[in-house]
């Protein structure tokens, strides 16, 4: 299934992840029929939201700590056009469209610098924790945090997310089912990120 997107708004992309389709039983609304799709494991709004933000800060490369299904690697190597690294230290069900790799993260040190760090492994409060520690300083323009909000058995994210946030921090948030995704743009990506027009404005 080729997935495209039209003027890359939030609703756009929104309607896109919807056609992808996220994992059974991560909301109250069940989108996919079992076994079908790409199981994206996050809110389509909350998701479509972030990712316009990052389109528009600029961002074009993501390291995605925790994979599980391959579904958003997916989504943001293929419908966003990104260059997408994702590690996970479970088989993912698609490595189509970005780069797999099977190890923990504690094994795992990149040799690149990537524009987005994506951090949704080890959901317990050591394990964020750490990732973060590893992995916020190869950030080039945005470090995320998903499940903040501390839904399902992810409370751990939540407590870390309380000490570390401040001035600058943005959570996409849901109400329908809220999982919430704390990203913060290092001050550098704000000023390089393209200015908006208004319609018809030259
Ligand atoms: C919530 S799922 C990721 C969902 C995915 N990011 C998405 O949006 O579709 C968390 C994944 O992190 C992986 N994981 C947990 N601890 C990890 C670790 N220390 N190193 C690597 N992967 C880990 C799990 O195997 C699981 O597949």
């Amino acid at each position: 299934m080729t997935i495209t997107l039209t003027d890359r708004s939030a609703d756009d992309i929104e309607r896109a992840i919807r056609e992808a389709g996220t994992q059974q039983g991560v909301g109250p609304v069940d989108i996919l029929p079992p076994g079908a799709g790409w199981s994206i494991s996050q809110n389509p709004k909350e998701l479509a939201a972030f990712l316009r933000k990052m389109d528009v800060l600029g961002v074009r490369s993501m390291l995605e700590i925790g994979t599980q299904g391959g579904g958003l690697a997916r989504f943001c190597g293929e419908v966003m056009g990104w260059d997408v690294v994702s590690i996970d230290y479970r088989d993912a069900a698609t490595t189509q469209g970005y780069t797999f790799i099977k190890t923990y993260s504690r094994d795992y040190t990149p040799d690149r610098e990537f524009d987005l760090i994506f951090i949704d492994g080890d959901h317990h409060y050591n394990g964020v924790r750490d990732d973060y520690n590893r992995f916020a300083p190869l950030a080039g323009k945005v470090v995320a945090l998903h499940d903040v909000y501390g839904l399902h058995q992810c409370d751990g994210v939540k407590k870390f997310y309380e000490e570390i946030k401040g001035p600058g921090w943005v959570v996409e948030l849901n109400y329908d089912w809220p999982l919430g995704i704390a990203w913060y743009a290092k001050p550098q990506a704000k000023a390089e990120a393209p200015k908006r027009t208004r319609k018809g404005a030259k």
